[in-house]
Parts: structure tokens; C-alpha cells; sequence
């Protein structure tokens, strides 16, 4: 890994007040596609068909292939060296809290006990009637759309586009932003608001800011360091070398 600075060696070796978001690129070593980029999920599917309330309205079956495609996918996966690597240091430090637009639970998976959803589960379903959400794992569904018990059409558990993020998920990630000492930003385009305006969050609050992204993204620019790179050799580099100091 390239050098870091002193700084981020102590916040990091400290683990106080630590607060993670990842994107999509988290996933990306454990063969999840991304959304944007060669090969994104974006480029194959119009974001307006799959992935706003209107598309669902407009025809359910063909959000709901695209989502019964992720499940599947999902399914197969397991989380990498930088999952474990964050599940690891979560676990050494108690207060690390860990904030996630990804929808496929792999940090739940590599052992993180308390994940912030901020863009809901895929294992997740909601009942188009009475709003009522619930885990449901089975891959692949009988039959699409799947229906809830009374009847009515199942929708995925997530957050589209024009659709607000779950409110008590984002204030506790904001809340957290705004008392963190150090915040990773890690494989995410932040291009999506407003979880792309937490970084700016606790920036403003006095953090130190650090991105994880092989490539330059919006807040390149406007963060403290940028470790370069992908997610599964810096993490563990960065979180697994650091000794825990005595508590
Ligand atoms: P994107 O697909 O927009 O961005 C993925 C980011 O990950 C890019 O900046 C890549 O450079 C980076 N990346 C790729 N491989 C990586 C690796 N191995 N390690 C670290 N970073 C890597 O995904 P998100 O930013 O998560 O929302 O997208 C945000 C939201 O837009 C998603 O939650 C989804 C999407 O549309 C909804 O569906 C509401």
C-alpha cells in the first residue's frame, strides 16, 4: 500500500469515532457488478425502468427479473479480504460505525453486527399494500412478482430513484458523520445524494476524511488522503497492520 499519513495511522491505531460508507466498488472483489463504469449494472438496464417507482408501475416483472438476477447473484457471493479486514476492526473497536448504500449485505455477511442500510436490503420484501417489510431469502421466488400472503404484489425492500431513504437509517448515519473523528469513503462514485454528502458532512464537523477508490471520483478533490487502490488490498493493509493499542 501506498504511504499514509501519520494522522490516519493514530485515528486509525485510536478507532474511536470512526465512521465507514461504502458503494458499490466494496462489492466489486467479490464479483457484485458495480452500477456505473464498463460493464455496470446501468449500462444494460435504464435506471427509469428498473429503478424508480414509475418503472415498478409501469411493468413489475421486468423490475422484478432484474431484481430476481441480483438475488440470484447474491446468493453465490461471499465477502473479501476488505470485508473481513472492516468486520475485524468493527469487532476491536465496538463504536466503528458502518454505513452502506450496498444492498447485498455481504458486511452482514463478513461478520459486522450492525450495518446502516441506506438503500434497504435485496433480501428484503415490502407489501405493496400495507407497506409492511420483511426478510425473505428464498432464490429463486415460485413465481413473479411474488405476492405477499394477502395477495397483494411483494416489491423489492429498496430505495429508488425519487424515492426518500429510510428516515431513522439517515439520521443516525448523519448523526454519526457529524461526530466522527475519521470517516473512510470507500468505492463509491459519490454521484448519489445524499449519501454522497456525508463525506462533506463530517468533513465540515473536523474529520479526517479518506477515500478508497481506484479511481478519482467528485470528492477526490475535496478529501483529507486518498488511498488509491482496491478495497480488498488497502483495507487490510490499512486496518489489519495497525496495532490495537492497550485499552
Ligand atoms: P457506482 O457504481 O456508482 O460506483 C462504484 C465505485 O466503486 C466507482 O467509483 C469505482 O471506481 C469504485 N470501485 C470499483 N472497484 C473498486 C474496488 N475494488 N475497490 C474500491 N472501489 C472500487 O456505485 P455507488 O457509488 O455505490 O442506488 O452507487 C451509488 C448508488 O447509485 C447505488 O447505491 C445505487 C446506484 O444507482 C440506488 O439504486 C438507489
Amino acid at each position: 500500500m501506498q504511504q499514509i499519513s501519520q494522522r490516519l495511522a493514530d485515528l486509525v491505531a485510536r478507532g474511536r469515532d470512526v465512521v465507514v460508507l461504502t458503494g458499490a466498488g466494496m462489492s466489486a472483489e467479490s464479483g457484485v457488478a458495480t452500477f456505473r463504469g464498463a460493464g455496470g449494472l446501468w449500462e444494460n438496464e435504464p435506471v427509469e425502468r428498473v429503478a424508480t417507482p414509475e418503472g415498478f408501475a409501469h411493468d413489475p416483472l421486468r423490475v422484478w427479473r432484474f431484481y430476481e438476477a441480483r438475488r440470484q447473484q447474491i446468493a453465490g457471493v461471499a465477502p473479501h479480504a476488505g470485508h473481513r479486514a472492516l468486520a475485524d476492526y468493527a469487532a476491536r473497536h465496538p463504536g466503528i460505525v458502518t454505513v452502506t448504500q450496498n444492498i447485498d449485505g455481504l458486511h452482514q455477511a463478513a461478520g459486522v453486527e450492525e450495518v446502516i442500510e441506506l438503500h434497504g436490503s435485496l433480501m428484503r420484501v415490502r407489501c405493496t399494500r400495507d407497506g409492511g417489510a420483511r426478510e425473505d431469502r428464498r432464490v429463486p421466488f415460485p413465481a413473479l412478482p411474488p405476492r405477499c400472503d394477502c395477495g397483494a404484489m411483494l416489491r423489492p425492500d429498496v430505495v429508488w430513484f425519487g424515492e426518500a431513504l429510510p428516515e431513522a437509517a439517515f439520521a443516525r448515519a448523519h448523526d454519526a458523520s457529524r461526530r466522527a473523528a475519521l470517516f473512510l469513503v470507500i468505492g463509491t462514485s459519490a454521484l448519489v445524494y445524499p449519501a454522497a454528502g456525508l463525506p462533506a458532512v463530517a468533513s465540515a464537523a473536523g474529520a479526517w476524511v479518506v477515500e478508497i477508490n481506484p479511481e478519482p471520483t467528485p470528492i477526490s478533490d475535496q478529501v483529507d488522503e486518498v488511498l488509491r487502490g482496491p478495497a480488498g488490498a488497502i483495507l487490510p493493509a490499512l486496518l489489519g497492520a495497525v496495532p490495537t493499542p492497550d485499552r
